[in-house]
């Protein structure tokens, strides 16, 4: 069926619209929005307490989180001038009035911290801040309390009942804001998942095991240091270069398995693959790496690649370190259409490319650690 249709007159344009429009319309429509709302959950928290501290005319404010592998209530956010020093502070779950409430699920109003009977001041003997007076309430989530919401030293005389309600009612906001950037943070995790599922998925088509995309993955991971990506970042590159083929789900078998040289036309459908890969994964927010890479892996320094003739800076860093990536592993791979060649002629062809297809610089740190990337190369295959 769809090698008949490839042969037809106009084929590029039938395997473009057909195909990208059912895949994408999958991606359910409610994930989406969640995906894209990516709202800053921090930002969002740090808005509200000061809200908080105006409505309650207080001076300062915190929320501090249990910590169940220590036992311990920590600074999660903090406003005031002691707030770097408060970020590092951390109480034991069951002292203190923060650790009272969050033991009895109550909110507690503390008119003269210095009289209190739970205060905890070892908080202020590390922050230097005086606590006058405070009130704490618990934070909870599915009836689970997870931490307590604090606000501290009202400015004009101390803080009464009334404003003990209010902070009960702000909490509960509060409480609904970070449970939402919880259910955020596992939807954007199922999504990378189901696409690096589908991206493995779909080398299984051209006999490949998914070995090529795991080892790009790793090639990507070791080198991203010496790119200046940071420990926190290489994880969400590793994956990007994982799905940069993505795109080729929407390649027809007729054309990503033919045994020969492609005509004209097959070329115009397999040069697709970098633009709609880039549109699949652009539908998820915060995956501009991965959207860079899949878009971007066949320009070429030089400006002769493919899909935007882009050159040299124009492409982004991580798209050059894929190209360099992408063609040293299907050199040294068997492809439908070529055998694998022998490791001194891989080098050679690279070598070849420095300044023409790929970005110098980075090629220079390619070849620099050549025999760790064999390595990794032998390590992960098959036999
Ligand atoms: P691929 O097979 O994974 O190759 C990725 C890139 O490695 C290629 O990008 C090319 O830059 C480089 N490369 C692979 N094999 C060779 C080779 O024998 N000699 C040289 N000099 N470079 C090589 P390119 O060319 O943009 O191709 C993108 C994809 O298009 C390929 O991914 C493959 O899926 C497909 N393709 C390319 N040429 C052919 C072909 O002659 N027949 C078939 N069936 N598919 C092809
Ligand atoms: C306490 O909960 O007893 C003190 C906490 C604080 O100073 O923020
Ligand atoms: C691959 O099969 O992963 C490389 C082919 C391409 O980059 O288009
Ligand atoms: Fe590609």
């Amino acid at each position: 069926m769809v090698q008949k249709k490839v042969k037809k007159a106009s084929p590029a344009h039938r395997v473009q619209k057909e195909k990208p429009h059912t895949f994408v319309s999958e991606v359910p429509d409610r994930i989406r929005r969640l995906i894209s709302s990516s709202l800053e959950i921090d930002e969002v928290l740090n808005l509200s307490m000061h809200l908080m501290e105006k409505t309650l005319g207080a001076t300062a404010s915190s929320i501090l989180l249990y910590d169940a592998e220590t036992n311990q209530l920590k600074f999660y956010l903090a406003t005031g001038d002691k707030k770097d020093i408060l970020k590092v502070i951390r109480m034991p779950s069951d002292q203190g009035v923060a650790g009272r409430s969050f033991q009895t699920k109550r909110t507690l109003l503390i008119p003269e911290a210095c009289k209190s009977p739970f205060f905890y001041n070892k908080v202020d003997e590390k922050s230097k801040f005086i606590t006058k007076n405070l009130i704490a309430t618990p934070i909870e989530v599915k009836g689970k309390c997870i931490g307590v919401l604090e606000v501290l030293n009202k400015a004009r005389g101390t803080f009464t009942p009334e404003d003990a309600r209010s902070l009960k009612t702000i909490s509960r906001e509060i409480s609904i804001a970070i449970e939402n950037a919880q259910l955020y943070d596992e939807v954007k995790r199922a999504y990378m998942d189901s696409m690096l599922n589908m991206a493995k998925a779909e080398k299984y088509r051209d006999g490949d095991t998914g070995l090529h995309i795991e080892r790009c993955g790793e090639y990507a991971y070791r080198l991203g240091p010496a790119l200046g990506f940071s420990a926190k970042d290489l994880d969400s590159l590793k994956l990007s270069m994982m799905m940069h083929d993505i795109g080729k789900v929407a390649i027809p078998d007729a054309v990503l398995l033919k045994p020969a040289k492609l005509d004209p036309a097959e070329w115009e459908i397999m040069m697709r693959h970098t633009t709609l890969g880039g549109e699949i994964l652009g539908r998820g927010a915060h995956m501009k790496n991965a959207v860079d890479i899949a878009t971007c892996h066949h320009e070429k320094w030089d400006g002769s690649g493919y899909p935007q003739r882009l050159s040299g800076g124009q492409i982004p860093l991580s798209a050059r370190l894929a190209a360099i990536i992408d063609v040293f592993d299907a050199l040294s791979s068997k492809r439908p259409y070529k055998d694998p060649f022998p490791p001194e002629q891989v080098n050679a062809m690279l070598l070849e490319g420095a300044g023409k297809h790929f970005d110098p610089e980075l090629l220079q740190l390619f070849i620099s650690r050549i025999e760790e990337m064999r390595e990794i190369y032998r390590t992960i295959s098959a036999a």
